[in-house]
C-alpha cells in the first residue's frame, strides 16, 4: 500500500464524474495523490451509479476484488457511495455482506465527504451516513478536474421529471439550480486558467431555474433579471477563453425556441445536441412519461436543424420498455431513420426496483428484448455510415485530447459536433484547437492530418 494515495472508480454518467473530480480536490487539498493502481491505494472510493442493473453488478464486482487487498493492506480505506447508496436495499446488502466497507456516504452529502473520512481514519470506525434528501447548494468545494483545457460545470442537480422507468428522480432527488453568478465564476477562473471547452451538466439542463414551490436553489422567475438556460448560454458565451460549449442532458419537453435560437447566436456554442428521445412510439412514450409524442419530437428536429443545418443529434433509446410491441418497436425503427441521428445510446429495458414500470406484469421477454436491440443498432449503424461520407476530406477544427487510446502514437481529439479524430502530430498540440484534415471518415473512427494550428 502506498501511504496517502487514492483510487476513485467511477460508475455511469457525466455527473458522477464531476462528482468524482470533487472527491480527488478534497483528497488533493489534504496532502493525498493518486495511486496508479487501485489494490495499492490507500484509500480507494468507488461512486457508483445505478441507472441500469449491469452498473449494480460491476459494482458488486469491483468490491468484491478489493476484498482481498483490504485485508492484506489493514491501513487501507474502502468507501463508497453515489446513486446506489441512496437505495435502502443496497444498504440492507453492504451491512450483510460486505460489512468490510469502511465509509459509506449517498450523493447529498459529498460536501460531508473530508469530516467522514477523517472520522474513518482517524478514529478507525466504519460509518454509513446518507440523506435522503438533498440540502441546499454547497459551493466552492475543490476539483482536481481531468484536463486543463476541458471541464465539465454543474449547473444543476436532482431531476423532477420521474419517467416511469428511471431510478434517477429517487437517486438524485428534486432539482436544484445554482446561481448564474456562482457558474458564472467558475467558468471564468476556468478560462483564466487556460480551460477552453466546458460542458454544462445537468439530469435536464432545459429546466435550469425552473423550481416549483417549497423546492431549493435558484428560480429564474423569482429574480428581477432571471436567467434561463438560454440566457445562462448567452452569458458564458461571452466568457473570454471559452472556445467551446456543450450541454447534457436535454430533455425534449423543455427544449425552448429561445434555446434554439442560441444555436444561431451564441458563437461558441458547439453544433451538437443530445436530445434522448427513448422511444419512438406515442403509445410507448405516454407510458414512460415523457410528455411529448413522436410529432412534437419531429418539429424539435427541424427547429433545430433550421437554426443549424449542420448539427449533430444523438439520442438515447430504450428497447423493451414493458408493453413494447413490435408496432411499437417498428415506430422507433422508423423514428430512427426520419431523425438519422449522428450517434445513439441504446439500452435494454431494466427493471429498476421502486419505479413504476418496474412492478408492471407485461415485462417484454429477454429473448424479443434482444432481437429488437440487435435491429435497432444496425439501423443506426447503417445510418452512421451513410453519414461518415460528410466527413471525407473536410477540415475540421479539433481540440487536441492527447494520445489515442487505441494508438498512442497518435494523438486524438474532438471535431465541435463531437466526432472522435486519430492522427499524427506533435504532443505539443495537446490542449491546443487544430484544424486537421479528415482523410479516412469511418463509421467509428476517422484519420486525418493537421493542416493549420491555432
Ligand atoms: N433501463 C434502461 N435504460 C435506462 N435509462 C434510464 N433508466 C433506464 C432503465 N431502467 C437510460 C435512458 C437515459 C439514459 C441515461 O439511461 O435512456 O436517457
Ligand atoms: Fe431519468 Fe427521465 Fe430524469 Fe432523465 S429526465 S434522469 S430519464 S427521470
Amino acid at each position: 500500500m502506498i501511504p496517502k494515495t487514492y483510487y476513485i472508480v467511477t460508475f455511469g454518467c457525466q455527473m458522477n464524474e464531476r462528482d468524482s473530480e470533487t472527491l480527488a480536490g478534497m483528497l488533493e487539498q489534504q496532502g493525498y495523490t493518486k495511486a496508479p493502481e487501485k489494490k495499492n491505494a490507500e484509500v480507494v472510493i468507488l461512486n457508483t451509479c445505478s441507472v441500469r442493473e449491469n452498473a449494480d453488478k460491476r459494482f458488486f464486482g469491483v468490491l468484491g476484488q478489493l476484498k482481498h487487498s483490504h485485508e492484506q493492506n489493514p491501513g487501507m480505506i474502502v468507501a463508497v457511495c453515489g446513486c446506489m447508496m441512496q437505495q435502502q436495499r443496497i444498504i440492507d446488502k453492504l451491512k450483510a455482506k460486505y460489512s468490510w466497507v469502511d465509509l459509506v456516504f449517498g450523493t447529498h452529502n459529498i460536501s460531508e465527504f473530508p469530516r467522514l473520512f477523517a472520522n474513518v481514519r482517524d478514529e478507525k470506525k466504519r460509518y454509513v451516513d446518507v440523506w435522503d434528501g438533498a440540502g441546499e447548494i454547497v459551493e466552492g468545494l475543490p476539483a482536481k478536474r481531468e484536463y486543463p483545457f476541458k471541464a465539465f460545470v454543474n449547473i444543476m442537480y436532482g431531476c423532477n421529471n420521474f419517467c416511469t422507468y428511471c431510478i434517477v428522480p429517487y437517486t438524485r432527488g428534486r432539482e436544484r439550480s445554482r446561481r448564474p453568478e456562482d457558474i458564472l465564476a467558475e467558468v471564468k477562473q476556468l478560462a483564466d486558467s487556460g480551460c477552453k471547452e466546458i460542458m454544462l451538466l445537468g439530469q435536464n439542463v432545459n429546466s435550469y431555474g425552473k423550481l416549483k414551490a417549497g423546492d431549493i436553489g435558484y428560480c429564474y422567475r423569482e429574480e428581477e433579471n432571471g436567467v434561463d438556460f438560454a440566457g445562462l448560454l448567452k452569458m458564458i458565451d461571452e466568457v473570454p477563453g471559452i472556445e467551446r460549449i456543450r450541454f447534457m442532458t436535454s430533455h425534449p419537453k423543455d427544449l425552448s425556441d429561445d434555446l434554439i435560437d442560441c444555436y444561431r447566436t451564441c458563437r461558441h456554442l458547439c453544433k451538437q445536441i443530445h436530445l434522448p428521445v427513448q422511444s419512438g412510439s406515442d403509445k410507448v412514450l405516454k407510458e414512460m412519461h415523457r410528455i411529448y409524442d413522436r410529432e412534437q419530437y419531429f418539429a424539435l428536429v427541424d427547429k433545430l436543424r433550421a437554426a443549424c443545418p449542420d448539427i449533430a443529434i444523438s439520442t438515447d433509446i430504450i428497447v423493451g420498455f414493458p408493453g413494447e410491441t413490435d408496432q411499437d418497436f417498428e415506430d422507433t425503427l422508423d423514428l430512427v431513420r426520419r431523425v438519422r441521428y449522428d450517434s445513439a445510446f441504446t439500452f435494454l429495458y431494466s427493471v429498476r426496483e421502486g419505479t413504476p414500470a418496474a412492478v408492471r406484469d407485461d415485462q417484454v421477454p429477454e429473448d424479443v428484448k434482444h432481437e429488437r436491440f440487435n435491429r435497432l443498432v444496425d439501423a443506426i449503424h447503417e445510418i452512421q455510415e451513410e453519414k461518415s461520407v460528410w466527413y471525407q476530406d473536410k477540415v475540421l477544427p479539433v481540440l487536441v485530447d492527447g494520445p489515442s487510446r487505441t494508438n498512442s502514437r497518435v494523438l486524438t481529439g474532438r471535431t465541435e459536433n463531437g466526432r472522435v479524430v486519430d492522427f499524427p502530430g506533435d504532443k505539443s498540440l495537446i490542449g491546443r484547437i487544430v484544424n486537421v484534415r479528415i482523410t479516412k471518415a469511418q463509421t467509428f473512427s476517422n484519420y486525418g492530418e493537421v493542416v493549420e494550428c491555432e
